[in-house]
């Protein structure tokens, strides 16, 4: 079993050494791309990053050489059969090798040269890849995560790389998927400091309010930020550069507060209808926190609303007893 799992290892390491020497071949569209979106050689090279040919059955027919049987490489998503044919599952792509932090390559991300569908191909789950386990970067950047006593996460591959390669290296992103309470338990071997940097857009932000509860609930101290200037971290950082995205960091609105502040957009304070709807939101938020942070925040809410602390307590009292009885 183990045996089979250290084979699997070997064999995405192989994999990854033939994606990385592809992509430092002379005049290869996957180096033209990531040097157009101003990647530089050595932030490459950290991050192992390749280029899978466009070739059908390079890899295929450059492991099998090697002596790697055809279904261990079916098995790690490397390859696909079709009609008695074995082709390359990534072709044409800008590889990220995805590892453990032991180092250990346990899968890949492509991300396909210019434009196509699909974006990203990533390799499917194996005995040694389970994404709810891992996070991507991690076994770089875990050594500066410990020494800041913060890790920022993002979305995606593209915004770790370019992050890091700014000078801010205490970043990390989840596959492709919501954060688990695993990648939340990894993290936290690190720090309990997390920044949320997901992208400004709806989805980003729903990631985060997912993020925010799974964080919290490992008792991490978790906030939120969303780039004030393009899509995501990689866009932003690369126009306005580190000092400006430290900047946003700074502001990162805490748990209760980057909640609060959808809140306050999505009703209409200046009705009673809205304020009291407003009101009983908040107070489910309010409901998740410890009786010192719900004092603070009664206040505020007091002063904002304009409605008794008294009533708000209750309201959130009225929240934490259902919770206990089991209803809502
Ligand atoms: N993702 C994926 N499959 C897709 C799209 C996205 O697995 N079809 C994952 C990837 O890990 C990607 C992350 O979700 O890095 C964030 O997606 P998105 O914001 O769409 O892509 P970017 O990372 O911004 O990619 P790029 O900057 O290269 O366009
Ligand atoms: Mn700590
Ligand atoms: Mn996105
Ligand atoms: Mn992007
Ligand atoms: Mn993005």
């Amino acid at each position: 079993k183990s045996e089979n799992k250290e084979q699997a290892y070997q064999i995405n390491r192989e994999a990854a050494k033939f994606f990385f020497r592809a992509l430092r071949e002379r005049a290869n569209p996957g180096y033209s791309y990531m040097k157009k979106r101003g990647i530089a050689p050595e932030t490459l090279n950290k991050f192992g990053i390749g280029y899978a040919d466009s070739q059908w059955d390079s890899l295929y027919r450059h492991l099998t050489a090697m002596g790697f049987k055809k279904e261990k490489l079916l098995e790690l998503g490397l390859i696909s059969q079709s009609k008695g044919k074995y082709y390359d599952k990534f072709r044409g792509r800008v590889m990220f090798p995805i590892m453990n932090t032991s180092g250990k390559v346990i899968g890949f991300g492509g991300r396909v040269v210019g434009e196509g569908e699909p974006k990203y191909l990533n390799s499917q789950e194996s005995s040694v890849f389970l994404k709810k386990n891992n996070l991507y970067g991690l076994n770089i950047t875990r050594q500066e995560i410990g020494r800041e006593d913060q890790a920022i996460l993002v979305e995606g591959y593209m915004d770790v790389v370019s992050l890091y390669q700014s000078g801010v290296r205490n970043v990390s992103a989840s596959l492709g998927t919501a954060l688990t309470e695993n990648q939340a338990k990894l993290l936290k071997r690190y720090t309990d400091n997390v920044v949320l940097s997901y992208d400004a857009d709806q989805a980003g932000i729903n990631a985060a309010l997912r993020g925010l509860d799974i964080l919290h609930r490992e008792n991490c101290r978790v906030k939120v930020l969303h780039v004030t200037d393009g899509k995501d971290p990689d866009e932003f950082v690369k126009k306005n550069g580190k000092l400006a995205f430290l900047k946003l960091i700074d502001q990162a609105l805490p748990f209760a507060d980057y909640k609060l502040s959808l809140l306050r957009k999505s009703f209409d304070l200046t009705t009673t209808e809205g304020r009291v709807d407003f009101l009983r939101q908040a107070a489910r938020v309010l409901s998740d926190l410890s009786p010192v942070e719900q004092d603070i925040y009664i206040k505020k809410l007091a002063e904002e609303t304009k409605i008794s602390q008294g009533a708000i307590r209750l309201e959130i009292n009225g929240n934490t007893s259902e919770k206990q009885s089991g209803h809502q």
